[in-house]
């Protein structure tokens, strides 16, 4: 089985690059982003509050996250229920931020994640793919661009969703958020040590999905 672990922060086109290399591959693309923004989906559901690291571990008992695939989409079910619509709001995305931090929290996802890799070739991507998810995977990139480039993207595509946001709001809040994920105790956002940078701020999709496509063959 060969893995692809991609990390980087917010918004650096990280799901977009992944899905198109998938296809070309043949691989399966796993958005774990994704499961924790339907875990943060739980709580915010459940009125149960970030700072609540207790609660939020009980709640942890009662919620099931698994995957499935449409058209090659990935489906996230939580407790059964195909959440995809509702994981994407910049609300949702704080509550992850604020959850993920949690060891028991990351503990759910993480043999989920890793037996993925375990039965089929993955790109997969997050913050802690290649430093602890998949630390042996061939190959590992991380992801960036500056974080106007990156507030430009995601206003872009929240537009596009018909979400009402506002620009400069965007940026404060990928920026505190990669704040946040680069800080935290437990599996923070760092490059491994053996993974490629690819900087995308001057690059299009397409010479993006060229450089993973050279990197690939490069380790294959
Ligand atoms: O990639 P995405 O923006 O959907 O991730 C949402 C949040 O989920 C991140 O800001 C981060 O807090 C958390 N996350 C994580 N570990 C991963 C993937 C995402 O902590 N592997």
């Amino acid at each position: 089985m060969f893995s692809i672990a991609i990390d980087g922060p917010a918004g650096a086109g990280k799901s977009t690059i992944a899905k198109e290399v998938a296809k070309r591959l043949g691989f399966i693309y796993v958005d774990t982003g994704a499961m924790y923004r339907s875990m943060a989906l739980y709580f915010l559901r459940n009125g149960i509050a970030a700072s609540d690291e207790e609660k939020i571990g009980e709640a942890c008992k009662d919620i099931d996250v698994s995957l499935a695939y449409e058209n090659g989409e990935q489906q996230v079910l939580l407790n059964g229920e195909n959440v995809n619509a509702f994981i994407r709001t910049e609300e949702v995305s704080m509550m992850t931020s604020d959850t993920s931090k949690y060891k028991k929290v990351r503990e759910k996802l993480l043999d989920l994640q890793r037996n993925l890799a375990k039965t089929q070739n993955v790109i997969m991507d997050g913050r802690d793919i290649g430093t602890c998810v998949l630390p042996d995977a061939p190959l590992k990139i991380y992801l960036t661009a500056s974080s106007k480039e990156r507030a430009r993207r995601r206003y872009k595509e929240q537009q596009e969703r018909g979400i009402e946001c506002d620009f400069e709001q965007i940026e404060k809040d990928i920026i505190a958020r990669d704040k946040q994920d680069m800080n935290r105790a437990v599996a923070p956002l760092k490059k491994a040590d053996d993974a490629v940078v690819v900087d995308a701020s001057d690059m299009t999709i397409e010479e993006v999905v060229r450089k993973f496509m050279d990197l690939y063959k490069e380790k294959s």
